[in-house]
């Protein structure tokens, strides 16, 4: 029990990192106040231009893949808890008065650091709707579904855990698809950004 708290609480304080606060900060800019306001990558980008996007996007990825290593030669179970705090982590950081983002890119980490082949699903949706849709969100909640409906097909007993994590992340986007409904959803060419 007291080593499941000590990964819930090691998550939590990697996840609760605010790479997407911080590095737009080193920028000027408070991206709680700009764009959609998410305290996330693909705010950072808009904002702060793809360097400080990529960036980004990368450390909060990292969050979820450090929080699953670090504790990996203790089980699964034990890498479950971690991935969990560290994408409550990220989106309620002590650091930032518990107002954080959404989890996509960390919750895409812990795919990756749990079972990478669902990681790698969550990409491959996410990339091709983000080049046809240009909706960052829309592409966060594919890609999100498919990495879990992915474990489940793979019979990977924590699919439960990646779905629960897709759809507490979908539950943030809200606004989001209040404004894809409506067709009021910010676009983002995110191809163009990096490859110009
Ligand atoms: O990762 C968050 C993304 O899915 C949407 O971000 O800034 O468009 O609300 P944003």
């Amino acid at each position: 029990m007291k080593a499941l708290i000590i990964s819930a609480i090691i998550g939590y304080l990697i996840g609760g990192i605010p790479f997407s606060f911080i590095i737009a900060r080193l920028k000027g800019i408070d991206i709680r106040k700009v764009g959609s306001g998410n305290v996330g990558g693909t705010n950072v980008l808009r904002s702060a231009g793809a360097l400080a996007g990529a960036f980004a996007f990368a450390l909060d990825i990292l969050k979820g893949v450090l929080a699953v290593f670090i504790v990996r030669k203790y089980g699964i179970n034990f890498q479950i808890i971690a991935g969990i705090f560290a994408v409550i982590g990220h989106c309620f950081p002590v650091y930032l008065k518990f107002k954080g983002g959404k989890g996509v890119a960390t919750t895409f980490g812990v795919f990756l650091g749990i079972y990478y082949l669902s990681g790698l699903i969550f990409f491959i949706f996410w990339i091709i709707t983000v080049i046809f849709t240009k909706y960052v969100s829309l592409s966060s909640i594919i890609g999100l579904l498919a990495g879990s409906v992915f474990a489940l097909i793979m019979g990977k007993s924590y699919w439960i855990v990646f779905l629960a994590l897709a759809l507490f992340s979908i539950l943030r986007h809200k606004d989001n698809i209040q404004r894809l409904i409506s067709g009021n959803e910010r676009k983002t060419d995110v191809v163009k950004y990096f490859l110009g």
